[in-house]
C-alpha cells in the first residue's frame, strides 16, 4: 500500500496484511517523512532510513489539526499539531526583553538536514511546538525568524525556548559551518533553553551517528506487551494509531558541554558564578507544571534509598511527615509503610494529580502548595517529626531563605531528609552534569545543624539533618 498524500495518521493499518508493507508521508509535529513499514504481529514497524517530504496534504475527515495558536501582539505562531496544545496569551509578556542563548557546541554544514535532531526534540520535550512568525504581524521580536519552515520550540510556563543555528564560518563546500543554538524567552528563558540544549547535546551524543529511528505503529486500542507504551516521551497518540520511536544509541562525538556553559549568555538571568557553573534560576510552578503534564517522571526511589531513609528517619508511630516537592509521591510513598502520617505537596498541579492516580489504597495525603511562597499555616499540622524533600533543593532560588522555612515546621527534635545530586559526579559530557549542587551550596544546606549524617547513593547524596 502507497500513500501518495500527506497524512497525520495511518488509520490503513489493520487492512495491512501480516508481512505486507505500507509506505506514506507522515506528519509527526508539522514534520512529513516518506516511511516505509512492513507489518509484524499486528503492528506497523520501520528501521529503515526516513526522507523528509512533501505532498499534497490530506482533507476531509483525515485532515489534520494544526493546533496553531497565536501569542497575542507579537505575530508569533506555536503550532502543537501532536502533543497537548497549551496556552500562550501567558508568553507575551516573555518576548518584551532580550533572549538568553545557550551554545550547544554542536555543528551542522549549511545544507546538512538535521531532521532526526527535530524529530527526537519532538518526542523528547513536553510542551513541545513549531514557532513561525507571522511575516505580516512580525515585530522583529525572534530574531532572525525561523527560515523556511516554522522552528523547533518549546513551552515552559511563561517562557519558551527554540532552536535556532548560528553560522560559525565556512566550510569546505562553500555552504557554510553552523552551531545550533537555543534562544530562551521569559523568567525561566535561561533554564528552558538549558534543557533543550541538553537534548540536542544528548542526541549528539548518542543518536546523530544512528542510521535512522525505529517507529512502531499500533492500532490505538491495541494491547498486550507491546501495547504497553500508552504514554511518556517520543509516543505519538493520533486518532486511530499510537506511534512510539526509539533512537538506537550509537555513540558519537560529544559535543564539549564543559566550554559550553562557561560560554553560555544570559542577559535575563542572575549571573553565573566563578567556577562557570550556570546559576540556578527560579524554577516556578509554570516551569513544572508541563513537564508533569507532558509525562516526564524522575528517578524512582530504589529499595537501596528506601533503606536508607529507614535507617535515618526510624519508626513514624503515627507521627506527622511532610514531603516537599513530591511530584508523583516517589519518596511520601515509603513513609506510612514506616508508619508516618504523611503529606506530600507540591506546586505542579498535574504532579499532584499523577500523585493521587498512581494512590493504590491508603497512602499519603497529597496538597497543592507552594512550600516557598505559600502560608505555611495552611499545613495541617503545625510541626512534622520528618520533612523530606526529593530532587528538589537543587531548584530552590533562595536557599537559605528555604531551609527557614523548613525548620519552622520541623518539630524539635526531628529529622530534615534532603536527597539531591552533588556536583562533580558525572562525566564531564554528561547532559545532566549540571543538575548537582555545589560544594558551596551544599555548606549552606548543612550549616547550622546539630547533627549531620549523609549516605551517598551513586551521583546523589542523601541528608539527615536534626536542629
Ligand atoms: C525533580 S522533581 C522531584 C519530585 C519528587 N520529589 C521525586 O523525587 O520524584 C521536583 C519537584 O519539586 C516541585 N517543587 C519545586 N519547588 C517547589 C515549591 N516551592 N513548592 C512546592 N513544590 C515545589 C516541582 O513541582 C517538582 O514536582
Amino acid at each position: 500500500m502507497i500513500v501518495t498524500v500527506d497524512t497525520w495518521d495511518l488509520p490503513w493499518i489493520t487492512m495491512v496484511a501480516e508481512g505486507g508493507r505500507l509506505v506514506a508521508p507522515l506528519r509527526l509535529h508539522q514534520y512529513v517523512w516518506s516511511i516505509g513499514f512492513t507489518k509484524h504481529d499486528g503492528a506497523l514497524i520501520s528501521e529503515e532510513p526516513l526522507t523528509v517530504c512533501g505532498f499534497v496534504p490530506m482533507q476531509g475527515a483525515g485532515a489534520w489539526e494544526p493546533n496553531l495558536r497565536t501569542i497575542p501582539g507579537c505575530g508569533i505562531r506555536l503550532a502543537f499539531e501532536d502533543g497537548t496544545p497549551m496556552p500562550v496569551d501567558q508568553l507575551a509578556p516573555a518576548f518584551g526583553m532580550a533572549p538568553s542563548t545557550v551554545r550547544t557546541h554542536v555543528t551542522v554544514g549549511g545544507e546538512e538536514p538535521f531532521d532526526s535532531l527535530t524529530l527526537y526534540l519532538a518526542g523528547a520535550l513536553p510542551g513541545f511546538c513549531r514557532l513561525s512568525v507571522d511575516p505580516d504581524h512580525d515585530t522583529g521580536l525572534v530574531s532572525p525568524p525561523p527560515p523556511h519552515w516554522p522552528g523547533a520550540a518549546m513551552v515552559r510556563g511563561r517562557s519558551l525556548a527554540r532552536l535556532a543555528h548560528e553560522r560559525i564560518g565556512d566550510s569546505e563546500n562553500g555552504n557554510g559551518a553552523y552551531e545550533f543554538v537555543i534562544h530562551g524567552y521569559g523568567p525561566a528563558g535561561h533554564l528552558a533553553a538549558t534543557e533543550m540544549a541538553e537534548h540536542v547535546r544528548h542526541w549528539q551524543r548518542n543518536h546523530r551517528a544512528a542510521p535512522c529511528p525505529h517507529i512502531t505503529v499500533q492500532p490505538k486500542d491495541a494491547t498486550g506487551p507491546t501495547g504497553a507504551y500508552t504514554d511518556g516521551l517520543h509516543v505519538f497518540h493520533k486518532k486511530h494509531t499510537r506511534i512510539k520511536i526509539d533512537w538506537p544509541v550509537i555513540p558519537g562525538e560529544a559535543a564539549p558541554a564543559a566550554l559550553a556553559d562557561v560560554q553560555d549568555h544570559e542577559p535575563c538571568c542572575p549571573a553565573r558564578s566563578q567556577s562557570g557553573r550556570v546559576a540556578t534560576v527560579p524554577a516556578t510552578a509554570d516551569y513544572w507544571e508541563p513537564l508533569w503534564a507532558g509525562g516526564r517522571r524522575y528517578r524512582e526511589v530504589t529499595s537501596t534509598e528506601a533503606a536508607m531513609l529507614a535507617d535515618h528517619v526510624g519508626p513514624g508511630h503515627g507521627r506527622p511527615a511532610l514531603d516537599i516537592g513530591t511530584g508523583e509521591g516517589s519518596l511520601a510513598r515509603h513513609l506510612p509503610q514506616l508508619g508516618y502520617r504523611t503529606i506530600g505537596i507540591d506546586f505542579a498541579p498535574s504532579a499532584i494529580a499523577a500523585a493521587r492516580n498512581t494512590q493504590r489504597g491508603d497512602g499519603p495525603a497529597w496538597h497543592l502548595m507552594d512550600f516557598v511562597s505559600d502560608d505555611l499555616s495552611a499545613l495541617p499540622d503545625a510541626a512534622y517529626a520528618i520533612v523530606t524533600c526529593r530532587l528538589v533543593y537543587r531548584w530552590i532560588d533562595d536557599k537559605a531563605a528555604f531551609l527557614d522555612r523548613v525548620r519552622q515546621v520541623l518539630a524539635p527534635g526531628g529529622t530534615f531528609w534532603v536527597v539531591t545530586e552533588l556536583a562533580g559526579r558525572r562525566e564531564e559530557d554528561d547532559p545532566y552534569r549540571h543538575l548537582g549542587i555545589t560544594p558551596a551550596e551544599a555548606e549552606i544546606l548543612t550549616a547550622g545543624w546539630s547533627v549531620v549524617r549523609t549516605a551517598d547513593l551513586d551521583v546523589l547524596r542523601c541528608y539527615a539533618l536534626r536542629p
